[in-house]
């Protein structure tokens, strides 16, 4: 058989290519014109009727719900502050020990001795010495006197992390700490925590 005898060649050749023209095959016909209805509907429903939610509505939905959750959480962290205990979990504590590192060290000294905030390492405290004290002193900071408030920016057991973390370091005695004098109110807090 000649190549112009070949119902399926077409009549036209670019280069040494040739074009066949087959059959498109049946499933892919049936899913364009599914497409074609699908897109009728999805016209319809979305667009003309107003019926769904587009992406936009979702998403402010979704980020309502989402923050609803956020504020629940946090409610819940602050109403049961003074029931926390320093948590002994080594994976807790390990992760409180990236973010001091991360984000308290800069202030409070890698060894927690202090550099512009205090010492948290020994036993004056300027805003209390209880484990509740310093998880509040973290979620609201000090913001007259330079201490950061992480509320919003960490979440609820990132700062018992970080808080927990800080309580193991206390009575660590580092190197030429921060001394106490340079904390104005602090006062001695021995044994309050033990
Ligand atoms: C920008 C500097 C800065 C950063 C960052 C910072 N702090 Fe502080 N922090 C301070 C200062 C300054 C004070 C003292 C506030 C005062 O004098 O009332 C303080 C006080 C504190 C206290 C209370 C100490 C006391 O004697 O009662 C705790 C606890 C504390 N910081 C923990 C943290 C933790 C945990 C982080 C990291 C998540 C952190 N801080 C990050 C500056 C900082």
């Amino acid at each position: 058989m000649t190549d112009h005898d070949d119902p399926l060649l077409l009549d036209h050749e670019v280069d040494g290519i040739r074009e066949l023209d087959n059959k498109l095959p049946r499933w892919w016909v049936w899913l364009f014109y599914g497409s074609i209805i699908f897109s009728a509907f999805y016209l319809g429903y979305y667009h003309v009727l107003g019926k769904g939610d587009l992406m936009l509505a979702e998403y402010e939905k979704e980020m309502l719900v989402g923050n609803r959750i956020k504020d629940a959480s946090m409610a819940k962290f602050e109403s049961g502050i003074d029931s926390l205990q320093p948590a002994t979990d080594e994976f807790v504590v390990n992760r409180g020990q990236q973010l001091y590192a991360q984000l308290c060290a800069p202030c409070h000294r890698a060894d927690a001795g202090g550099l512009v905030g205090p010492n948290l390492t020994d036993d004056y405290w300027i805003h209390g010495a209880q484990f509740a004290d310093n998880l509040r002193t973290i979620w609201n900071g000090v913001p007259a006197k330079g201490m950061v408030s992480w509320k919003g920016v960490l979440k609820p057991d990132e700062i018992q992390a970080v808080a927990s973390y800080i309580y193991t370091l206390r009575g660590s005695n580092p190197a030429n700490p921060k001394p106490p004098e340079n904390q104005g109110t602090a006062q001695p807090a021995e044994n309050l925590y033990e």
